[in-house]
């Protein structure tokens, strides 16, 4: 039987170069490679950021859009919403009563939030146990994540584990975590690029967008003749997630030459952002005009995927004494 992958991003602004190469490029290479793929807009864990009715509406439909537009194929993937299945809070319920609160203490999504001043409502804090039922319901063997979300892939792996034994049951299978080319691609400022953190470059800027963006990449002070070092150096990081070996190497004799600025590298990968998207932003531009179709794809993903969590949460009710 076909493996199964389940992923989630969450709607919570626009999707930026991070999102793309560090989760949703292998989300949309997985389903040509065999595998049965689940992915689903994240729209209740949203909820713990946007709360702005409006803006919510508009975030969860513009990552919609950007999937089908970046490649992602309702034919051979299950694409919804995640409020659209709600039987994950059920089971989120079900994992907080087997879970104990040392383990949520130790998620470093929350602790970094609290630590960039972020008013933590008590939905942050129950944040990993809605993963891993969102994950779990549909006992995936792989989740396709980005380094951030790794821990917790690790904590979804341990409420699996304390359900199975609190209930002597065998319901939920563990799943891996899958990082793709890029577990962390860095942000203008050299962080992790991050919507929350007001770094980005996002997928759907035109160039004159992406022009401004690039060019205010920080970078070290070294003069233009100065001999620069490619390792470590945002630009140059960036550039290497489109180049190819050769691309690479040409650039990195420049830096180590002397007598290139940084603004001859940002050109460079200026040019190299605005072509590989540009595919992207014409289908994007299509999807825009057939509201109706895109409603359509997610309404008949959640269909489907409320089958497999039914029955998850069936076998769950019943292992815990509920049904
Ligand atoms: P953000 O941090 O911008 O809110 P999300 O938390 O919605 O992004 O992440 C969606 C997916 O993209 C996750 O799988 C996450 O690991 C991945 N991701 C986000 N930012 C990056 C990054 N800078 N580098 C690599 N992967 C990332
Ligand atoms: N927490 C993830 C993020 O911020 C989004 C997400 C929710 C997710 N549920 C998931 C990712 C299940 C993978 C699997 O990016």
């Amino acid at each position: 039987m076909a493996k199964r992958i389940l992923s989630g991003v969450q709607p919570s602004g626009k999707l930026h170069l991070g999102n793309y190469f560090g989760a949703i490029q292998q989300h949309i290479a997985l389903q040509n490679e065999g595998f049965e793929c689940f992915y689903f807009i994240a729209d209740y864990h949203a909820l713990t950021t946007v709360q702005d009715a409006e803006l919510l509406r508009s975030y969860i439909k513009g990552v919609a859009i950007d999937y089908l537009a970046l490649g992602l194929d309702p034919e051979k993937s299950v694409f919804f919403r995640q409020s659209d299945v709600p039987e994950v809070q059920e089971l989120a319920w079900m994992f907080a009563c087997v879970t104990g609160m040392g383990l949520l203490e130790r998620a470093h999504s929350y602790k970094d939030k609290i630590a960039r001043g972020i008013k933590p409502c008590v939905g942050l804090f129950y944040y990993p146990l809605l993963m891993a039922a969102d994950i779990l319901i549909y006992k995936p063997q792989l989740v396709p994540v980005g380094q951030d979300q790794i821990q917790h892939v690790e904590m979804t792996q341990d409420m699996a584990t304390y359900f199975n034994q609190t209930y002597k049951c065998s319901v939920f299978p563990r799943p891996e975590s899958k990082m793709g080319v890029a577990p962390k691609v860095p942000g203008t400022d050299g962080e992790k690029m991050s919507k929350s953190y007001g770094n980005t470059i996002d997928l759907q800027s035109d160039e004159k967008k992406l022009k401004k963006v690039i060019m205010s990449i920080k970078t070290d002070s070294t003069p233009v003749e100065a001999p620069k070092n490619p390792d470590g150096d945002n630009i140059f990081a960036l550039y290497s997630l489109f180049a190819n070996d050769e691309e690479k190497a040409a650039l990195a004799a420049r830096y180590r030459a002397g007598g290139m600025g940084y603004g001859d590298a940002k050109k460079l990968l200026l040019e190299k952002v605005a072509t590989y998207f540009a595919p992207y932003r014409a289908k994007r531009a299509e999807l825009l005009a057939k509201p109706d179709y895109v409603e359509d794809v997610l309404r008949e993903g959640a269909r489907k995927a409320r089958l497999v969590a039914r029955a998850t949460l069936n076998e769950a009710k019943l292992a815990c004494g509920l049904a």
